[in-house]
C-alpha cells in the first residue's frame, strides 16, 4: 500500500488516523474514525466519514446538506503577502 502526501491510501481513505480535508468554498471532511459530539457530551455519530458544514446554511448542522452550492458561500482566501512600504 502507498500514501499520499497527506496520509490517504491508494482509496483516498486515511492510511492511519483521522484526515480533515477542508473544501474550496464547502464543507469540512472528516475521515476517521470519527464520533460527533454534542454540547453535552453524547455522542450523535459515530462514523469513518462525516461531512460537516461550515457555511452556515445547512438545514441539518452540523452536517452539510449541500446548501453551500446555492448560497454563495465563499470562504475565505489565503492573505497575500504585505507589500513592502514604499520609501
Ligand atoms: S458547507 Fe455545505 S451546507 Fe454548509
Amino acid at each position: 500500500m502507498t500514501t499520499d502526501p497527506i496520509g490517504r491510501d491508494d482509496h483516498g481513505e486515511p492510511a492511519d488516523g483521522v484526515s480533515v480535508e477542508v473544501r474550496q468554498n464547502g464543507p469540512i471532511v472528516i475521515s476517521g474514525p470519527v464520533s460527533v459530539m454534542l454540547g453535552n457530551g453524547s455522542v450523535l455519530e459515530t462514523s469513518e466519514r462525516v461531512v460537516l458544514c461550515r457555511c452556515g446554511g445547512s438545514g441539518n448542522k452540523p452536517y452539510c446538506d449541500g446548501s453551500h452550492k446555492h448560497n454563495g458561500f465563499r470562504a475565505p482566501g489565503v492573505v497575500p503577502p504585505r507589500k513592502p512600504d514604499r520609501p
